[in-house]
């Protein structure tokens, strides 16, 4: 295998309770945004920034994510769990899309897929450049509070990255389902060329 596509194919995500310092410092954060800004991205929206938590600020997104644990029903030791897990990563990346659902020429949906491959791109340089990390979101994304803390208007909270150095190797990985399972020819027999379809059956615009 080409040694790029192989290095792509040993991303493995690890959980904030195994990352250790050091986390990837100013250099390395400007990399990993540079590879996000490489991504496939329709019209050069690129509809998706990265806040950095580090230092101090990770005692106050720990606070956010204690109350929003209390205000899910929580108890003290629940939310002082969150709140500890908030903590952990040596820097976090909170994800916030900011999607354009009127915009003239790109669809949402295009959006949306290049705000994943933005986020693909951040995490391959992540771990090319030797830090392991994980995407998370669950409920806390829904939390008003902690919506208000990261994002302005219009924009939407995806989730966080936790970064940081492996505390130790991850472990075997669930064999993926393989190349055949995703990938097949396409004959095109079966396609009816007519006139007069400029809509297509998902609704879509017909552009570019
Ligand atoms: C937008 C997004 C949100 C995610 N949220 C969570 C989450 O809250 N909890 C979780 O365990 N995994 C979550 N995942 C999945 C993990 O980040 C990871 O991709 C998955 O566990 C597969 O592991 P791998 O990256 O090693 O293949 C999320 C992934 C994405 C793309």
């Amino acid at each position: 295998m080409n040694p790029l596509v192989s290095l792509l194919c040993s991303r493995q995500s690890l959980g904030p309770k195994h990352l250790v310092d050091p986390g990837p410092g100013d250099a390395e954060l400007a990399q990993m945004a540079e590879a996000a800004l490489h991504a496939p991205d329709h019209g050069e929206l690129m509809p998706v920034r990265f806040a950095v938590v580090r230092g101090a600020a990770r005692a106050r997104l720990a606070a956010l994510f204690a109350q929003a644990a209390r205000d899910a029903g929580k108890d003290e030791a629940g939310a002082a769990l969150d709140a500890e897990r908030a903590a952990r990563a040596p820097v976090t990346l909170a994800v916030v899309a900011r999607v354009d659902r009127g915009h003239m020429l790109v669809p949402e949906h295009e959006q949306w897929v290049a705000v994943g491959a933005a986020l693909a791109n951040l995490m391959n340089a992540a771990h090319a450049l030797g830090f392991a990390g994980k995407m998370l979101s669950g409920a806390k994304v829904r939390n008003a509070a902690i919506q208000a803390a990261f994002c302005g208007p219009g924009e939407t909270l995806v989730g966080w990255v936790a970064l940081g150095s492996a505390a130790r190797a991850p472990g075997p990985r669930r064999p993926k389902s393989g190349a055949a399972t995703v990938l097949a020819e396409w004959s095109g027999r079966g396609a009816r060329i007519r006139s007069g379809s400029r809509r297509s059956a998902q609704g879509g615009r017909s552009s570019v």
